[in-house]
């Protein structure tokens, strides 16, 4: 066991007199945590800062992009958020830990994808890239990335599961809260208050950052420009999404587009689901030939109509597949539902896949993938002992398979210069800057909207599909949120269902898409905010300015007999959050009649009526089945589209202004395929809310790049009475 004490002779003394001093007052303080070695901290950037110890195996940074230099000094430089000489280290004979100091009253959110709860204090988390496990750190991208309600954020670089105590678990030596007497004490807690979180993993060392920011939206900008900002979705994945049947042939998809044109509902992307394939679980990534006999004609009709074609697979390769004999000498010791699994740290594993895909798929036009069971439960994936060609652990090829996967494709997508926007069920570190959608078998409603806030904390994007509803009220509301979240998709792999399938509810669906559609326009600028700035366009509202966070503490009560281990429960607001700059989206939940809604500071506007509804206070709104609560912020400027139909070549705009406020929006366009836009080909409106001299509001757009935006004619509407 390797336990280095402090080697310098006078801090010794230092550290004993101060232990003199503490124990005298009756309690001790962190530096006195003497078996663990002070971390030292280097400034990398403006507001982020480095330590490291030992060695650490796979590293997760391998597979994300490069920092935004640019932006990250452009946020401006803050002070270390803590007492350095508050942070510590430890290498045992097989784990790694650390020690951070943690305030009394400090929040922490974050640590990945979360379906249940934001404020992660006072629990332990084993962050493990698996199928959602409830709160324990079982989740599809289990991040170990948290944020302080103190304005700071903590990376811990590793591809091992990260086990992390989250102000519980008190070391001997460290600052005790007062020890209450359970039998008489009513205050006797069973996670009595830590002042430091504790993580640690099974390897020889590891890495941590810190991120600091003004506020919370500030330390995830950071976070997310350290690796390379955010994804700027193609315009397409920002329309609506149909996955079909799995058993589904192209004749069958043929159908249901004619279906979509009858019913007169858009369709921007056809996803193909396990049986495109002739075979699967495991995979053969090869069209199955009786139901797409001609793959190429087929997505090029699909081409023609403006509809993009993604296919569904897992990695685990079948020994039917035509890339089986090419891929076998790269894959490890184990097999998943008997496919083998390709070691893609080895760059010829990586050749294999990506030249039959651009054979087979990418070069007939197929836009993306959905590439599933990247997480899985043990009982189906590679055990931790299982062996790689590489040399590999399999514990930490699991934490980061998603991801290579995710940068294996995003590499490729951008040599050919075209952007995906394709989906992926698993993610971790510095995800933000990959075209990747999460989505999970969960099919809880209430969780689907936590965790798109969640997503948001740590660089991810999560999309709430929808699959099948008990009732018409049901489908509606589920609708409704996938038409508020960063992916519109209707999932019938197994349902069959499409949109129209309550016909009771069909035109309020139809409204529904039709709004999302429409507002493509300012969505379209948040996602650029988002690549750019680091700006999450679908935010957690603890990401915004003048939130107040409304988390209340439910005490349990010890009783002898029945709970003698009596725990609060902490009660939080997560089924609301933010759509780009100005909107707060307040989805209804079957069976609601009515709903709170906490509104930040400032006044607030309903988005259908542009009437007054607010200011910083908790609201009680009556439900219309037929909207989805909209909120939006004070001088608010929204550009939608006028029309959405795709044969249109007028591309006009409504601009609607709320409230008072003069304001102006910078409207973000480009050729909307291409990464053209990284070479300054794009076009920037400023569209300005002005009081003219008899104090009215008028509007005006002016090109502020000498590039042509394609919005022909602008429109303003002023949605609030003046
Ligand atoms: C699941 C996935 C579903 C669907 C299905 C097909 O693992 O979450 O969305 O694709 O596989 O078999």
């Amino acid at each position: 066991m390797k336990t280095k004490l402090l080697k310098d002779q006078s801090r010794i003394l230092f550290l004993t007199s101060i232990l003199i001093i503490f124990c005298f007052n009756g309690f001790a303080q962190n530096t006195l945590i003497s078996d663990m070695d002070q971390l030292k901290w280097e400034k990398v950037m403006p507001g982020i800062w480095k330590a490291s110890f030992g060695e650490m195996g796979l590293n997760p940074m391998d597979y994300t992009n490069p920092p935004n230099i640019k932006a990250i000094e452009e946020l401006g430089d803050t002070p270390f958020p803590f007492d350095e000489e508050a942070t510590y280290s430890l290498l045992t004979a097989n784990r790694a830990s650390i020690r951070l100091p943690l305030g009394e009253t400090e929040k922490i959110y974050g640590l990945g994808l979360e379906f249940e709860g934001m404020n992660r204090r006072s629990n332990v988390y084993s962050l493990k890239v698996d199928h959602y496990g409830g709160t324990k750190g079982y989740t599809h991208a289990p991040v170990p990335f948290y944020i302080s309600s103190k304005g700071y954020g903590v990376l811990i670089n590793s591809s091992q599961r990260v086990k992390i105590h989250v102000g519980v678990g008190n070391r001997k030596d460290s600052n005790l809260p007062e020890r209450i007497d359970r039998t008489t004490g009513k205050n006797w807690a069973a996670r009595p208050l830590s002042d430091a979180i504790e993580a640690s993993v099974q390897a020889g060392g590891m890495e941590i950052y810190v991120f600091t920011g003004q506020t919370n939206l500030e330390v995830v900008q950071r976070y997310n420009l350290f690796f390379g900002g955010g994804i700027l979705p193609p315009k397409w994945g920002l329309g609506f999404w149909h996955r079909v049947h799995t058993t589904s042939s192209d004749q069958d998809v043929l159908k249901e587009i004619q279906d979509f044109e009858s019913n007169n509902f858009p369709l921007d992307v056809i996803g193909l689901e396990p049986g495109w394939q002739s075979f699967a679980y495991p995979c053969s990534f090869d069209w199955d030939p009786t139901r797409f006999p001609n793959p190429g004609n087929f997505v090029n009709m699909l081409d023609k109509k403006g509809i993009k074609v993604n296919l569904w697979e897992n990695p685990y390769v079948s020994p039917s597949s035509t890339m089986y004999e090419d891929i076998r000498p790269f894959t490890g010791s184990h097999t998943v539902w008997l496919g083998e699994v390709p070691d893609y740290t080895i760059p010829e594993a990586r050749e294999v896949l990506l030249n039959h895909h651009e054979k087979n798929h990418l070069n007939l036009g197929v836009s993306g993938y959905k590439i599933d069971e990247v997480d899985g439960y043990d009982v189906w994936l590679w055990p931790d002992h299982a062996t790689f060609p590489s040399g590999t652990d399999a514990v930490e090829m699991r934490q980061v398979y998603g991801m290579m996967m995710q940068d294996m494709f995003d590499d490729y997508f951008k040599k050919q210069n075209t952007r995906t926007y394709s989906l992926i069920r698993s993610a971790y570190i510095g995800a933000s800057n990959h075209n990747f959608v999460l989505y999970s078998d969960y099919y809880d409603h209430k969780g689907y909207v936590t965790a798109m806030a969640s997503a948001s904390l740590t660089g991810l994007l999560w999309t709430p599909e929808i699959r099948s509803a008990n009732s018409g009220e049901e489908w509606v509301r589920r609708f409704q949120t996938v038409a508020f979240s960063p992916l519109m998709m209707l999932n019938a792999w197994s349902s069959g269902k499409k949109p129209w399938s309550f016909p009771e509810v069909t035109d309020i669906v139809r409204n529904t898409i039709e709004l999302r559609l429409k507002l493509l326009p300012y969505l379209y600028t948040a996602f650029y905010d988002y690549n750019q700035k680091g700006i999450p366009p679908f935010r957690a509202m603890i990401l915004e300015n003048g939130y107040r966070t409304q988390e209340t503490q439910k005490s349990g009560v010890i009783n002898d007999v029945t709970n003698p281990y009596a725990e609060e429960k902490r009660l939080e607001v997560t089924d609301q959050y933010m759509m780009g700059p100005s909107i707060l989206v307040a989805p209804v939940f079957t069976g609601q009649k009515e709903r709170n809604v906490v509104l930040p500071q400032g006044d607030w506007f309903d988005f259908y009526t542009g009437e007054y509804v607010g200011d910083g206070e908790i609201i009680t709104i009556q439900t219309k089945l037929e909207e989805i609560p909209l909120f939006v912020k004070d001088g608010a400027i929204i550009p939608m589209l006028t029309s959405i139909s795709k044969s249109e070549t007028d591309n006009s705009l409504e601009v609607r202004h709320y409230g008072k406020k003069e304001n102006s929006f910078l409207l973000y366009d480009d050729d909307g395929v291409s990464y053209n836009y990284e070479k300054g080909e794009f076009s920037m409106t400023e569209l300005k809310a002005e009081k003219t001299e008899n104090g009215k509001l008028s509007g005006s757009s002016n090109a502020i790049n000498n590039k042509k935006s394609n919005y022909s004619e602008i429109t303003w509407r002023w949605m609030t009475k003046q």
